[in-house]
């Protein structure tokens, strides 16, 4: 099978509870079955918003978190664990956001270990993966993306269960984007990781989003790009409209 076309939206940190009806017109609006969506909003709004996606129930918008803690519990005071996520209504968590790497210095073994954490919790792990501005132009996309995968890839995972975001740092939230050929080069090369570690069948079938200023007029000719299953989308999923646009590209690729 295909790989899930999935969009995600990643509220980072904004959203206050006014905000909640961006998530309410996304519940209402008229989404192809076949594109998974997945909102991920900060952790003040996971509740709320629960109850607002699941009142519109046959739409299926999906719930995330941003990140999770590798514990399963404990003295972490501030952090959140994945078992939290989930009985706050998530299904899906982003770990190993490029910001996340640098506000909080995760590394790639923190990574692993919240992905697996998360993945035990019963959530999907949505795994981000990214080069800098500087490791691209020294030649060592690649080579970076390699090593992140190696070290922050779970043990054991299936299509179910993991997602692999690659968002070049350099495209978030800067309005530039990579170009088409950048994004086939990686993900292909990604695909080729998946499949080496996890087998032909979920290596496969596992989604490759890309992320970073995906927005409404450039979102068709990233979805057209090879081994694109969809996207995390940062600014553009704060307004409804914008990332309903970048949904039906996704449902239309
Ligand atoms: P952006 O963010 O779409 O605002 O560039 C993407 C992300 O960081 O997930």
């Amino acid at each position: 099978m295909a790989p899930k076309k999935i969009a995600a939206g990643n509220w980072k940190m904004n959203g206050l509870h006014s905000a909640l009806n961006e998530a309410s017109a996304l519940a209402n609006a008229d989404i192809a079955s076949h594109v998974r969506v997945v909102l991920c909003p900060p952790a003040t709004l996971l509740a709320a918003m629960n109850a607002t996606l699941g009142a519109v129930p046959e739409q299926g918008v999906q719930l995330g978190g941003q990140t999770c803690h590798t514990a399963r519990s404990g003295a972490h005071t501030g952090d959140i664990s994945a078992e939290m996520l989930k009985d706050a209504g998530a299904t899906h968590v982003i770990v190993g956001h490029s910001e996340r790497r640098t506000d909080h210095a995760e590394s790639d073994a923190e990574v692993k270990t919240q992905a697996t954490t998360a993945i035990d919790a019963g959530l999907v792990a949505i795994l981000c993966i990214g080069e800098t501005l500087q490791e691209r132009e020294a030649g060592k996309t690649l080579e970076i993306l390699g090593r992140q995968l190696e070290n922050s890839l779970p043990d054991a995972a299936d299509f179910k269960v993991l997602v692999v975001a690659y968002e070049p740092v350099w495209a978030i939230g800067t309005g530039k984007v990579a170009t088409l050929d950048q994004i086939a080069e990686v993900h292909g090369f990604v695909r080729g990781v998946l499949v080496g570690e996890y087998g032909a069948g979920d290596g496969a079938e596992m989604s490759i989003l890309y992320g970073g200023s995906v927005k409404p007029d450039n979102a068709a000719a990233i979805f057209a790009t090879e081994n694109v299953d969809g996207a995390l989308v940062g600014g553009a999923s704060l307004k409804a409209a914008d990332f309903i646009k970048i949904i039906n590209a996704l449902a239309a690729a």
